[in-house]
C-alpha cells in the first residue's frame, strides 16, 4: 500500500461517506493511476495536493472505483438455469406450501439490468399460473448514479444484445434509440442505496427482514480484500432463507469458511443453495 492510500480513502469517505480501505489495493492502484493520468497529475503526492482543493476529482475519482460494468442476462448459462430449473422449481414449492410470496435481492445491482432481468423471467413464469404472488425484487448499491439510470430504465440499443426478441416485445418501448423498461417490470424492483459493508443492518432497510428466497451479489467482492469478503459473505448467508440460493458469477465461488453451508446446484453455474 502506498502512504498516500489512507489520505485518499480518508478523503472520499469524507465526501461521499464511503470507505474504500476496503478495496483490493492492487484495484484501487489501477483506478488512482487512470485518474492520476486524466488529471495529468506528474505522481500520487501531486495528485493527492489536488484532490484536497478540488472536490468534482474527489467524485470522479469515487466514480471510476465503483466499478459499474453490467448487463442484461450477464452469464447467460446462470440465467438459463434460473429460467428453466430453479424458478420454476421454487414456485412449485411455493404453491405446494401456499406460501405464496417470493424476495429476491439484488446486491451490488449497478445500473439495474441484473435486478430487471430476474423481474422479467418471474413476470413472464407467473403470468402462466393461476396463484397470484407477491413480488419483491430488492436492487442495492453504494453508487446513487448508478442507482438513478436503475430508476430511470432507459437503455441503449447496445445493452439490448442478450435480450430475447419475446422479452424486448413484451417488456420494452423503443423511442429514438432509447430502449425504456415497462412500468409493471419498473415497479417490480425497490432500488435504494445500500452498503454492503455497513455493520448496522444485514439487509437494506428498505426490505424491513431478509429472508430472501434468491440473493445475487455478482461481481462486488471481487474487489474487496479477503477479510471484508468474509464480513459481505456473512451477511448474504444470513439474509438467506432455508434452502434458498446464492448466485454469484462464474468466477466466483463462497468464501471457504462457508463450504459446508452451501451446496453447489449445478456444475456450470456459481448458483449455491443454503443448506
Ligand atoms: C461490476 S458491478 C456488478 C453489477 C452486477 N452485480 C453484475 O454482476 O453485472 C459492481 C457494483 O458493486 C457496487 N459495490 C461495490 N462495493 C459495494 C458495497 N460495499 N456495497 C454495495 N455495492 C457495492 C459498485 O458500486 C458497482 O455498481
Amino acid at each position: 500500500m502506498n502512504d498516500s492510500f489512507p489520505k485518499i480513502f480518508s478523503l472520499i469517505k469524507d465526501f461521499s461517506g464511503y470507505d474504500f480501505s476496503g478495496y483490493k489495493y492492487s484495484i484501487f492502484d489501477k483506478c488512482l493511476k487512470k485518474r492520476i493520468a486524466a488529471t495529468k497529475s506528474k505522481n500520487i503526492d501531486l495528485y493527492l495536493q489536488y484532490i484536497e482543493k478540488n472536490i468534482e476529482e474527489i467524485k470522479q475519482l469515487r466514480n471510476a472505483l465503483t466499478i459499474n460494468v453490467t448487463a442484461f442476462f450477464r452469464d447467460s448459462l446462470t440465467f438459463e438455469y434460473i429460467s428453466y430449473v430453479l424458478l420454476p422449481e421454487l414456485i412449485s414449492a411455493k404453491i405446494e406450501t401456499k406460501n405464496y410470496s417470493i424476495r429476491i435481492w439484488s446486491a451490488g445491482c449497478s445500473t439495474g439490468e441484473e435486478a430487471y432481468s430476474i423481474a422479467m423471467i418471474l413476470n413472464e413464469l407467473l403470468k402462466k399460473q393461476d396463484s397470484n404472488f407477491d413480488i419483491a425484487i430488492f436492487g442495492t448499491d453504494i453508487d446513487e448514479n448508478a442507482l438513478k439510470k436503475a430508476l430511470d430504465a432507459c437503455y441503449s440499443y447496445e445493452k439490448m444484445k442478450n435480450i430475447k426478441l419475446e422479452l424486448l416485445n413484451n417488456y420494452f418501448d423503443q423511442q429514438n434509440g432509447v430502449y425504456k423498461l415497462k412500468d409493471d417490470i419498473i415497479n417490480i424492483v425497490n432500488f435504494s442505496i445500500y452498503d454492503m459493508l455497513d455493520p448496522r443492518n444485514y439487509v437494506p432497510p428498505e426490505s424491513i427482514y431478509g429472508n430472501f428466497d434468491i440473493v445475487f451479489c455478482k461481481n462486488v467482492m471481487i474487489y474487496y480484500q479477503k477479510k471484508y469478503q468474509k464480513i459481505i459473505f456473512k451477511k448474504l448467508y444470513r439474509s438467506i432463507t432455508g434452502h434458498g440460493f446464492l448466485v454469484m458469477d462464474k468466477s466466483e465461488a463462497p468464501n471457504p469458511d462457508f463450504n459446508r453451508q452451501f451446496k453447489k446446484v449445478n456444475k456450470y453455474c456459481s448458483i449455491y443453495e443454503k443448506i
